[in-house]
């Protein structure tokens, strides 16, 4: 007997688990048709080179690169962007604004975390050929919207910047070597500031600079309020970006977002082919990483041919936010049973519930638990039962309550989570 299981980071979903997935796709659809989006389908394979140009060292080095049986080097698609530029270049016919979705399945071998995995899914909201910051707005709406229908807009927090007046700021200030330093600057929030000023030093900026810049990219709240302090710093050549910025920030008035935007100068993204306008989302009460990410392309159509068009869009990453509500973990075989009649009344009651199906132990089962953010785990062991109890761990804070063994929906009701 050989057992074979899914490779790391890759998922099998049996069709309990993927109803929460396919409802989500289906309310990033919605959202799509709504602004006027029309859905695509494109090949998972391209050629390696539709990515050498733009995308980036960090993403080159994440791709499934192989060759195929006619030597080709292929590569499993690690986001759809460069495909979709591809299209546009390839057809001159097309009507603007184009705009399109498509949710599908995206690889990059990445370190397998918490909403980072191997196979996943990414929605691709794109707007080709409007050069204007109503387009930004309305990309930007759109991701607000699915938030908004899946009511948890609340707790999301967009920040946007733009690459070209961070640039400008930098030189201004006789930063030379910019594209270093906005590497060091897109992982600022991950470094203390001793460790982000020693990163700028060791790419060759004096300290005195290293400070300005810290300070530079302190930048950040509401994009109204800011919009002052930038124009005072800025140079005269940034003065264009921060008027595009001031018009941005009027559009996501009229769209009713620009309270959940806010202006944030250390906002890079890793991408290399964003040319102005860039942006993120996450999550202010969990520690999810980046629930999505967009930003303006407008350079990136013209590599593959002689047409120019202007781009702006996002990727929604479904990884950071398909929730399982309840991970029902057995402590040992004997129990399992139970766990699996609490797994089928929670299902009953409406709520996204997975549990153990391959006999795993405590541990594993908490980290899988984990790795699918599970809001709540249900532990169900011998001895609780015996005392006529569970447990109910809250993965977000951590923290345990003994609850009864015949209170949970009760006690899952209170909580609101039924
Ligand atoms: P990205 O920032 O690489 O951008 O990815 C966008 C979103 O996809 C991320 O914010 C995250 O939610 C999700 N994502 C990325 N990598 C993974 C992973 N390994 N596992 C799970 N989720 C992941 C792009 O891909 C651009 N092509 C977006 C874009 C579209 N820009 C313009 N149009």
């Amino acid at each position: 007997m050989t057992e074979i299981q899914s490779l790391k980071g890759f998922y099998d979903r049996y069709p309990e688990e993927w109803v929460s997935w396919k409802k989500l796709i289906e309310v990033v659809d919605e959202t799509a048709e709504e602004f006027g989006f029309r859905q695509i389908d494109t090949p998972n394979l391209e050629k390696a080179d539709l990515y050498r140009v733009k995308s980036g060292d960090e993403l080159m080095d994440q791709m499934y690169s192989f060759e195929d049986k006619g030597n080709r080097k292929v590569s499993l698609t690690p986001e759809q962007t460069p495909t979709r530029a591809r299209l546009v270049q390839q057809r001159k016919d097309l009507k603007t604004p184009i705009k399109w979705y498509d949710t599908s399945k995206r690889w990059r071998y990445e370190n397998v975390q918490k909403g980072r995995d191997r196979e996943f899914f990414q929605g691709d909201f794109d707007i080709f050929g409007i050069e204007s910051v109503e387009a930004d707005a309305e990309v930007i709406a759109a991701a607000a919207r699915i938030y908004e229908k899946l009511d948890l807009m609340d707790r999301v927090r967009f920040q946007l910047n733009d690459r070209n007046l961070l640039e400008s700021m930098l030189e201004a200030h006789g930063v030379e070597n910019t594209e270093e330093v906005m590497q060091v600057i897109d992982d600022k929030e991950k470094m203390s500031t001793e460790e982000f000023l020693e990163e700028l030093e060791e790419t060759g900026v004096e300290s005195g600079k290293a400070e300005k810049i810290d300070d530079l990219t302190g930048i950040s709240g509401p994009i109204s309020e800011q919009i002052g302090e930038l124009r005072e710093k800025a140079p005269e050549e940034a003065q264009e970006s921060v008027d595009r910025m001031e018009n941005l920030s009027e559009a996501l008035e009229s769209y009713d977002v620009a309270d959940h935007c806010r202006l944030d100068l250390s906002i890079v993204r890793g991408l290399a082919y964003y040319t102005g306008l860039v942006f993120e989302a996450f999550d202010d009460e969990g520690d999810l990483r980046a629930l999505f990410g967009g930003g303006r392309y407008d350079e990136l159509v013209s590599i593959f041919g002689d047409q120019e068009v202007p781009a702006v869009g996002f990727a929604f990453g479904y990884s950071t936010t398909v929730e399982t509500d309840i991970y029902v973990l057995s402590v040992s075989e004997n129990v399992r049973d139970t766990a699996l009649e609490y797994a089928t009344t929670l299902r009953e009651k409406g709520l996204s519930v997975e549990t153990d199906l391959s006999r795993r132990g405590f541990g594993e089962q908490l980290d899988y638990a984990d790795s699918i953010n599970a809001e709540r785990v249900l532990i169900v062991g011998e001895r609780d039962l015996k005392n006529n109890q569970v447990t109910m761990k809250h993965m977000d804070s951590g923290k345990e309550e003994e609850i009864g063994k015949d209170e949970v929906v009760e006690h899952l009701e209170r909580e609101r989570l039924l």
